[in-house]
């Protein structure tokens, strides 16, 4: 829960805006959430954000400020910066940028000249990031994008991968994904990238917890840049960290995220990723990783024996898929609602080798991830019961066309003993626990 001192400073100030802070803890509170990129910051890394930091403007990098009055700023920045290379044991890092997109802006900005660079990427509906070259992204507009995809496994296929490599020569090669269950080769992706004479990166905003904690391999020393929110399951500020390998590759990267995109950076929130650093760096974390790939093998196996189809038949890391077209003739977007509805709250997904049907708005999947839930305690035998009911949840729901004001449910009495049983299962755990 949020300090209660901050609570009751903001309660007497502004009843508003306190209502809807305590709104969102007890939705926080209430229900499970199963959004794999979002989790519980702890109480530390609140206050952290909620600093005097926020008060200092700094643009520039320590030692080379536009402004003066740095001397705290730049004792922080330097310390984060040193937190991040020892935690991920990478030699130079930049901890400016505002969030995982800016990050991923900043590394092709660095290397790419707009409309003459080339970047080879995952298909956003394989579970590619929107910034690895969407053409709704500028990623996508400013760049030549080849993207690959899943083979009919729904995996990597690296033989595949090296094949268009060699043809499409890319400037970049990117890994790391939005919705990919299983774990990535850096070393393959490292040495296809060297074989086309690419800057391999690393986009590990998903994993980055999970690589701190030692619960998935890591990139270094096989991809050139790594970039990665904080806020996933690192379980820090919504921000982002970028790695890089040489001092040369940093400096571009320094230049391109500040004067090339940004201004001043926000110093609470770097303040608030060095809490987080200095907690994923605890044995207590390293715990907490392995138990998020635990959480969420054991969630799908639950689900697997239950009749669902688990997007590539399982789950090497932190989230897992659905196909629920395959499974119960659903759409996702039905399902995620309906989840929603009894207090299991996901996102609806594209899955790969989907019906025909699937649009991204209409995608025939949803995603599950368990950052969050075990951050709040739960273990393997919490997720039989919430398999059971997202399982019972699912198989309430109508399939077919559903007219306007028509309720989804096949009955809506059972989705009220859902309800009821989703609430308890999750009020039984607080919404920050070691
Ligand atoms: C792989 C990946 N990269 C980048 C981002 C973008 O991060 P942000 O939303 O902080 O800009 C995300 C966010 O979900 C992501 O999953």
């Amino acid at each position: 829960m949020l300090d209660q001192t901050i609570l009751s400073i903001l309660k007497e100030q502004d009843q508003q805006l306190f209502d809807l802070v305590l709104r969102e803890e007890t939705r926080q509170h209430e229900q499970i959430r199963l959004i794999p990129s979002e989790n519980y910051a702890s109480p530390a890394v609140k206050a952290a954000l909620a600093t005097s930091f926020t008060n200092k403007y700094g643009e520039g990098y320590p030692g080379r400020r536009y402004y003066q009055g740095q001397v705290n700023t730049d004792a922080l920045e330097l310390m984060v910066i040193e937190r991040a290379k020892a935690l991920f044991g990478y030699p130079h890092a930049n901890v400016q940028a505002l969030s995982g997109a800016p990050a991923n802006l900043g590394v092709y900005t660095a290397f790419l000249k707009p409309f003459e660079g080339k970047i080879m990427a995952m298909r956003l509906d394989h579970g590619g990031h929107l910034t690895h070259g969407s053409p709704v992204s500028v990623t996508g507009q400013w760049f030549e994008i080849l993207s690959y995809g899943c083979n009919e496994n729904d995996v990597l296929d690296y033989e595949e991968i090296r094949r268009q490599a060699l043809e499409f020569k890319p400037d970049v090669l990117v890994c790391g994904y939005t919705a990919y269950p299983r774990l990535i080769d850096f070393e393959k992706f490292g040495e296809i990238a060297r074989e086309v004479g690419a800057i391999s990166l690393a986009d590990v905003s998903h994993i980055a917890g999970l690589i701190a904690g030692g619960a998935h391999p890591s990139p270094w020393p096989h991809m050139d840049v790594v970039t990665f929110t904080t806020h996933k399951t690192l379980r820090g500020p919504r921000a982002a960290i970028i790695l890089a390998k040489d001092a040369d590759m940093m400096d571009r990267i320094d230049k391109a995220v500040f004067p090339g995109l940004q201004g001043g950076p926000h110093f609470n929130t770097i303040a608030a990723i060095g809490v987080a650093l200095g907690e994923a760096a605890s044995p207590a974390f390293k715990d907490y990783s392995h138990q998020v790939v635990a959480n969420a093998k054991k969630l799908g196996e639950e689900l697997k024996v239950r009749g669902h189809h688990v997007v590539s038949g399982g789950t090497e890391n932190h989230l897992l898929l659905l196909d629920v077209r395959k499974s119960h003739k659903l759409p996702g977007k039905r399902v995620a609602v309906a989840l929603e509805e009894v207090g299991i709250v996901l996102n609806f997904n594209t899955v790969p080798n989907a019906s025909d049907r699937q649009k991204p708005l209409f995608p025939d999947g949803i995603r599950l991830g368990t950052p969050s839930i075990t951050t709040r305690g739960m273990k393997e035998t919490d997720m039989v019961r919430l398999a059971s009911l997202i399982d019972r949840t699912i198989n309430n729901l109508k399939t077919g066309k559903i007219s306007e004001g028509e309720s989804a449910w096949k009955d809506d009495d059972e989705a009220v003993t859902i309800a009821a049983a989703v609430r308890e299962l999750a009020t039984s755990f607080p919404t920050f626990a070691w």
